[in-house]
């Protein structure tokens, strides 16, 4: 066995060992609590010094993190933060969660990653164990993270361990937090899982071990490019039934009663996040580096990504019932963060979709209680805007009110009683009414025809026929 396993070992076990987090977000932070709630002295590390200001103040910028839970662990002394990476040389595990982008031409952008790993590899020291969490490719830990830190002099699976465990933290999920969902671990050698197996089995429920970090990386991408695929089929299968006239939300739901074989997933505007619309490429990166074509997450890329100009066409062709164009026309959207219930904003299809609408000369305000500013750097807009009240008069003052995210807090009784158009993305308000189009289901009953009736003697037999 590795000289300092058992040493190690039984420092988790005792919970004598003390834990590092790198990258306070979504990921790191809620990890960080989960670390120091199972009893570790826990130091986060962040680059940002408001977040680790936050931290030290416990006072938290996560929403699935309570300031009160972070509060009594500062205060306790078992959770700090700091921006100082010297920290690491008096810890024994460390975690990175930092993020993992795209560049421009859709290859991984692994800069942070090589900061956080060069940070770490300043302090490392013999008897360490390092876990990346950040997703990314299969390959990562072996090819680029155990160099860096080998660059020191320092062997892996000798002097330190290394393993890899991706997070699947699903940020606003009331059910399912860090604690309870099951924690997947591939280290280096089995010294390397087993410790950070342990590690983990003092804050999560569940642990799976797997035979290598290069099967733990593909679990999750494998994980993400299931769901890329299946609502690329989704959206697809609701161009499809906008055309047919079949109303998609209708099958999705009658083919989701069937008790084996089928998982629903719905249409929307496009992927968000910082996961969906990302990770798949990864895997396509590296698949394309042995010659091998993706085609399914291609193919689910091109269907997610056009989206947002579907949902504007949508508009139009709403807008135009009331004889209005989208020129100068003023449409409220609902909701922008990349999906229910939760504040980020981070490859948005809102952000498309408004940035599409502005092009075309459309007036764009919004309402999301959760993002109560978007700032002008954050959407190709450029302009600051800030959360408009849902009040009746705002939604009677827009020409358009276009549902992105279906926020479990809007009251949609009131956006469909007093938008005069409301165009719904995500089925927020069910059945069929008269100024609500769905996306993907026939536009409503005898619209077209009342419009025309309503100012055009030409247009009459023209909408007699229709009716
Ligand atoms: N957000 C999610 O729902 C989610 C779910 C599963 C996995 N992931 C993955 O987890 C990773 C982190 O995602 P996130 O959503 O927590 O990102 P995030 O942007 O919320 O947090 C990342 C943090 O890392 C910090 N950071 C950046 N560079 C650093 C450095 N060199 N040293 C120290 N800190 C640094 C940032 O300041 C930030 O606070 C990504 O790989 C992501 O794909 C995210």
């Amino acid at each position: 066995m590795t000289p300092g396993v058992p040493r190690l070992l039984d420092q988790i076990r005792s919970r004598r060992s003390r834990s590092g987090v790198v990258g306070l977000g979504y990921v790191g932070l809620p990890l960080a609590v989960e670390l120091a709630r199972a009893g570790f002295e826990t130091i986060g590390i962040d680059v940002d010094e408001r977040k680790v200001d936050a931290v030290n103040r416990g006072s938290s910028y996560i929403p699935d993190v309570s300031t009160e839970d972070l509060g009594s662990l500062v205060s306790r002394g078992t959770l700090r933060a700091t921006t100082d990476f010297a920290a690491v040389a008096g810890l024994d595990t460390i975690n990175i969660c930092v993020p993992t982008p795209l560049r421009k031409t859709k290859d991984p952008d692994m800069s942070f990653v090589a900061a956080a790993v060069e940070g770490v590899a300043a302090h490392l020291h013999p008897g360490m164990l390092v876990v990346l969490e950040s997703t990314t490719y299969p390959g990562t830990t072996e090819e680029f993270v155990k160099p860096r830190l080998e660059a020191t002099g320092l062997r892996a699976g000798h002097d330190f361990f290394l393993a890899f465990s991706p997070e699947r933290v699903d940020p606003g999920n009331p059910t399912f937090k860090t604690r309870n969902v099951a924690k997947v671990v591939g280290g280096i050698d089995a010294p390397s899982t087993s410790l950070a197996g342990s590690l983990y089995a003092a804050a999560i429920d569940h642990i799976v071990p797997v035979s290598s970090p290069r099967v733990a990386e593909m679990v999750k991408l494998l994980e993400n490019t299931f769901r890329a695929v299946n609502i690329g089929l989704a959206n697809e299968i609701a161009l499809m039934c906008a055309r047919l006239g079949i109303d998609v939300w209708e099958v999705v739901d009658a083919a989701a009663t069937k008790p084996f074989g089928f998982m629903p997933f719905y249409p929307g505007p496009g992927l968000g996040g910082h996961c969906i619309p990302i990770d798949p490429f990864y895997l396509s990166w590296k698949a394309k580096q042995s010659g091998f074509d993706s085609r399914f997450i291609e193919l689910a890329g091109q269907i997610n990504g056009a989206m947002p100009h579907f949902v504007v066409q949508t508009i139009a062709d709403a807008l135009n019932e009331t004889r209005k164009p989208v020129n100068g026309s003023d449409v409220l959207v609902l909701g922008i963060a990349y999906k229910r219930d939760i504040d980020d904003i981070r490859e948005s299809p809102s952000l498309d979709v408004m940035t599409v609408l502005t092009q075309k000369g459309a007036r764009v305000r919004y309402s999301d209680p959760y993002v109560p500013v978007l700032g002008a750097e954050r959407w190709q807009g450029a302009v600051e805007l800030h959360s408009e009240p849902l009040t009746a008069a705002v939604l009677r003052q827009a020409d358009c009110v276009v549902i992105l995210t279906d926020h479990r807090v809007i009251d949609y009784d009131l956006v469909r009683c007093s938008a005069p158009v409301v165009v719904d993305t995500r089925n927020a308000i069910q059945g069929r009414h008269p100024n609500v189009f769905r996306l993907g289901a026939p536009p409503p009953t005898d619209s077209g025809t009342r419009r025309r009736d309503e100012g055009s003697e030409r247009a009459a037999p023209d909408a007699q026929a229709v009716a």
